[in-house]
């Protein structure tokens, strides 16, 4: 029989038997999109209850680029509630803000001195950032941003992490800086694995649709998960086609066409060849229009209860100080076991380096 007391114990082994994901997402921009949307926060929500979930706010990531701290910190208020708001329940995974737990940039460091300066400098999205002129020249901040992530998953000792393929060479990096520390000082931490995204869903830019939608393209190609009902139908409506009248997938000739059905399909749950049947004979204005509604539809009960968390404020307060609590009891007894093994000096002689 189980005791009452037990109850809470028993909860915490099966939290710690199931395996760890941790995922973050940037604070930046206009909010969410419909591709972090479907391609990342409903497969995070989808994921609290197999896995022990650690999500969080990068926002020590983002200012690796210029940025103005007012905004930052709305966005970073916004980014909790809209992670909310899509479905992520802070009693069922442990959601936090970077900067309130600084075992991060801690580890950061320790990190950064087993990593070679040809290793860092070869990181694509460096290349890519440091070239772009609008973000000035390049700082050492940005040089170490996937230093810092391989901090910000190992310190959970997270088994998978989802991630979209730009960040593919980042936890790359991470696996092998584990395992360069583990063998050189000692097992200490945990090498992740990507979890693979099945069926991915992939979702182009509406007037680009052979590139990829993204928080960097013009707004008109972009649906953000807070766009009002009516902005979503326009830029769908407006949403570049191809000039036959088949509503059919083929990426290659119609990848406009194509991108619509991968929305409706994630959006109904139906699937591409129900879809085409079921638009079979129709014309591409009441296509969208039927795709606008869906979307729409998906959207709205998270819009509902974004705006009832930005006005009471309390869910997002409580959820970000149980977050950072649980965040750091982890976080913390990883950062002593590679303190210890790195050879620092504990305090309170609770490692090795105590009096004999
Ligand atoms: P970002 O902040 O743009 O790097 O996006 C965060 C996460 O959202 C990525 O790691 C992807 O998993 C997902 N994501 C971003 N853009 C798309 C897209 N266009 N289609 C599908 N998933 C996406
Ligand atoms: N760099 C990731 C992105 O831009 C965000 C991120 C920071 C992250 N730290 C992480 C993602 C750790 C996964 C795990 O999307």
């Amino acid at each position: 029989m189980i005791r009452l007391s037990q109850v809470p114990d028993t909860m915490r082994v099966m939290q710690q038997s199931r395996p760890r994901v941790l995922s973050g997402i940037q604070p930046t921009g206009t909010g969410s999109h419909l591709g972090n949307y479907l391609g990342a926060l409903r497969r995070w929500v989808a994921m609290q209850d197999t896995f022990d979930a650690y999500y969080f706010i990068p926002d020590l990531h983002a200012i690796t680029v210029p940025h103005d701290p007012a905004a930052l910190r709305r966005r970073t208020r916004e980014a909790v509630a809209e992670l909310i708001a899509c479905g992520l329940d802070p009693g069922r995974c442990t959601i936090f803000v970077q900067s309130q737990v600084p075992e991060h940039a801690q580890l950061c460091w320790i990190l950064g001195c087993i990593t070679g300066y040809g290793e860092a400098a070869r990181m694509t999205q460096f290349k890519d950032k440091s070239a772009r002129k609008e973000l000035g020249s390049a700082t050492v901040g940005l040089f170490n941003y996937p230093i810092l992530q391989a901090a910000d998953i190992l310190l959970y000792q997270a088994d998978q992490v989802p991630v979209g393929d730009d960040q593919r060479q980042h936890l790359e990096l991470t696996r092998v800086l584990a395992r360069r520390f583990n063998t050189q000082f000692g097992p200490t931490f945990t090498v992740p694995s990507p979890y693979e995204i099945h069926e991915a869903a992939r979702i182009a830019d509406l007037q680009e649709p052979t590139k990829k939608m993204s928080k960097s393209r013009p707004p008109a190609g972009t649906i953000n998960v807070m766009d009002p009902a009516a902005q979503i139908r326009k830029k769908l409506r407006s949403a570049v086609t191809d000039t036959d009248r088949d509503v059919r997938a083929d990426a290659e000739h119609k990848p406009g066409i194509t991108n619509l059905l991968t929305i409706y399909s994630a959006v109904s749950g139906k699937s591409v060849e129900r879809a085409e049947k079921e638009f079979a004979g129709s014309g591409y204005g009441d296509f969208k229009d039927v795709v606008a509604d869906a979307v729409i539809a998906e959207v709205a009960p998270v819009q509902r209860r974004y705006a009832e968390l930005m006005a009471e404020g309390t869910t997002v307060d409580d959820a970000l100080f149980e977050g950072r609590t649980r965040a750091r009891d982890v976080a913390g007894a990883t950062l002593a076991v590679a303190h210890d093994n790195v050879g620092f000096l504990l305090p309170g002689g609770s490692g090795r380096g105590s009096r004999p």
